[in-house]
């Protein structure tokens, strides 16, 4: 259940015209938030939210670039909570991570501080800790205080991102909430997904209780719904207010043909085939 004590604002969504962005573009606005999208690129689907459809006009939009300083910076004017998502979000070529994830993360969180917004709430990716194996976590849970163990570039990056939130936490007073996001999808496409999913309509629940939270210092968060087979604790996502209502059981079905030989990456490992993935030819 969402917060009703908890008060929306203004949001710039970066990445908004994404996967994750146009489930929270049009989840957000029907909490009564104040949408701003910032991307490259115009939106391919219309706003809507994940409970009752299409929502239209939601959205105020600017084209730009994260990696563009002055760009960034005016996007947020006004603007009480920057959603981070922009980047790269599957392995691909260091250059390519370095500019959209490493750098242009740095220009967002230092825009954030330059323009006064008290509050960054990161996408980050359980593929921070891709390299931990399933059979260690039949019992526990992993834990946001494990060291992290990246399963890709693109996951390296990512460690990059916490540790700047963590930074401009310690240096500036910024409010970060860095929440690492399972596999955020309408449906798990694999077996490894029922583990990782986090529905659309939780995840605008997270999200809006990242952005709301009281008394945000840093905080590190899993973000996935309350799977039965989850494998990440969601302990420091509850206690800032998120209440996952989606589990992935009624999936389990659609895999059982699936065979689950322990020496697949894609069983073996938290980051499935991650582990074994390279950038793009
Ligand atoms: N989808 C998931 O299941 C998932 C899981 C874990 C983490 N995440 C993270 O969530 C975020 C969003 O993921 P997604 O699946 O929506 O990805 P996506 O590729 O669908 O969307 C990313 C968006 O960022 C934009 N973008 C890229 N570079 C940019 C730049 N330099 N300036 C402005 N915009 C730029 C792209 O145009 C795109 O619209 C990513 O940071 C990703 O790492 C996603």
């Amino acid at each position: 259940m969402v917060d009703e004590q908890a008060r929306p604002g203004r949001v710039l969504i970066t990445g908004a015209a994404g996967g994750v962005g146009t489930i929270l573009r049009g989840g957000l606005a029907a909490l009564g938030w104040s949408v701003r999208g910032f991307d490259l690129v115009t939106p391919a689907e219309p706003d809507s939210d994940p409970d009752t459809g299409p929502v239209s006009d939601a959205v105020e939009w600017i084209i730009g670039d994260i990696t563009d300083p002055a760009a960034i910076e005016a996007a947020m004017a006004d603007v009480d909570v920057v959603i981070h998502l922009a980047g790269i979000p599957v392995e691909d070529h260091f250059a390519a991570i370095l500019h959209a994830n490493i750098d242009g993360t740095h220009q967002v969180f230092d825009a954030a501080v330059r323009a006064g917004v008290p509050r960054v709430v990161y996408a980050s990716t359980n593929h921070v800790v891709g390299y931990y194996e399933r059979a260690d976590f039949t019992d526990t849970k992993l834990g946001v205080g494990a060291r992290p163990r990246p399963d890709t570039l693109y996951g390296v990056s990512k460690v990059f991102g916490e540790a700047l939130g963590s930074y401009y936490h310690d240096r500036h007073g910024l409010q970060v909430a860095c929440a690492r996001l399972g596999a955020c999808y309408a449906e798990p496409h694999t077996r490894r997904m029922l583990d990782t999913w986090l529905s659309p309509a939780d995840a605008v629940r997270l999200f809006h209780a990242l952005a709301t939270a009281p008394d945000l210092g840093f905080e590190l968060v899993f973000g996935a719904s309350a799977n039965r087979t989850g494998w990440c604790d969601l302990g420091p996502a509850r206690r800032l207010g998120y209440h996952p209502q989606d589990d992935s059981e009624r999936f389990r079905d659609r895999f059982a043909d699936q065979p689950l030989d322990p020496d697949d990456p894609e069983v073996r490992y938290l980051g499935g085939d991650f582990t074994t993935a390279l950038p793009p030819a």
